[in-house]
């Protein structure tokens, strides 16, 4: 006894539409190729599954048993042909990836990471800040997005992450390096050196000392935290950066984490996708590898938070 899948497809399509011509045309069959298939059913299985009723096509009480497993085939079957898509696509995808400049450290290593044990995906990453992803996001163009707070005023899918703290960072002889639980207030009095207009932590950092009514002073604006960095070990003024842009200078000791009361400033990573974005398995993959390292990357940062 010989059935195929197609005459499984058949008898579905039959059972839905009530009617040969209908099930053909669903599958993309001529109605006598239909007729012929359930045909060479009914006597290969010897059993009729179809009767008319009037204008319909209905079951007869053995259709009805026969439909009853062969249907959960055919959904098995569809789900295997899903499977078989999904993997294929898991293997061989392409992932357009977009993160905030400040955790370029954190999303490179998960990157690497993630490239190491996925040969067949590629990643594409853009690295820029928090405005110019909210417009990204806002065209819909990458897939999935590490960012500081997730956006308000668009449909999105956000998955907190770990903290990024922000620190106040000097350079090794500054007068405050020494000193431990520093007052906010005395911030005042010293310069600092800030990212430009547009950046997640440059908002934060504002907003935090506006709402003390503490004034905040800056002469210098630089477009990136390399550059901030390399002005603070210069002697330009104070920082504030994420902890996760410091490792190799906190490693090499080239400067220093000030004790400032209210700091590390506790914020978040956030992975944000679009909602109504279609959600490609490899970014899926992504996603949850991404959610693994993140836990492991904040963990090699405590030594540092220490005081
Ligand atoms: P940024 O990143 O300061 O590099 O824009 C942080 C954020 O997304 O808030």
């Amino acid at each position: 006894m010989r059935i195929s899948i197609r005459q499984l497809q058949i008898i579905d399509a039959i059972v839905q539409t009530h009617s040969y011509s209908s099930a053909a045309e669903r599958l993309h069959m001529t109605q006598p190729a239909v007729s012929m298939q359930m045909k060479n059913l009914e006597s290969n299985i010897g059993l009729t599954l179809f009767e008319r009723k009037g204008k319909h096509i209905v079951l007869t009480s053995a259709g009805k048993e026969v439909h009853r497993c062969s249907h959960n085939i055919t959904v098995q079957y569809d789900d295997l042909l899903e499977a078989i898509h999904e993997i294929k696509e898991l293997h061989h995808g392409r992932i357009k990836v977009s993160s905030a400049t400040t955790a370029n450290h954190l999303i490179t290593q998960m990157i690497a990471n993630f490239s190491k044990v996925h040969t067949g995906i590629s990643v594409a990453l853009d690295i820029t800040n928090r405005q110019q992803l909210l417009t990204q996001l806002a065209d819909m163009e990458p897939d999935i997005v590490l960012m500081g707070e997730p956006p308000t005023t668009m449909d999105v899918i956000s998955e907190k992450l770990i903290p990024n703290p922000l620190v106040i960072i000097a350079h090794l002889e500054h007068p405050l390096a020494s000193q431990d639980n520093i007052p906010f207030t005395d911030m005042e009095k010293y310069d600092f050196i800030i990212r430009e207009e547009g950046s997640g932590t440059r908002a934060t950092i504002e907003r935090f000392f506006y709402e003390r009514q503490i004034e905040f002073n800056s002469n210098l604006t630089m477009g990136s935290n390399e550059a901030i960095k390399h002005a603070v070990i210069a002697g330009l003024g104070l920082g504030i950066v994420s902890l996760h842009t410091l490792k190799l200078e906190l490693e090499a000791e080239k400067l220093i984490i000030l004790d400032v009361e209210h700091f590390p400033l506790q914020r978040y990573w956030h992975i944000v996708r679009r909602k109504g974005k279609h959600l490609l398995p490899a970014v899926a993959q992504f996603q949850k590898f991404m959610v693994q390292e993140a836990k492991r990357y904040a963990e090699g940062y405590q030594q540092f938070l220490k005081k």
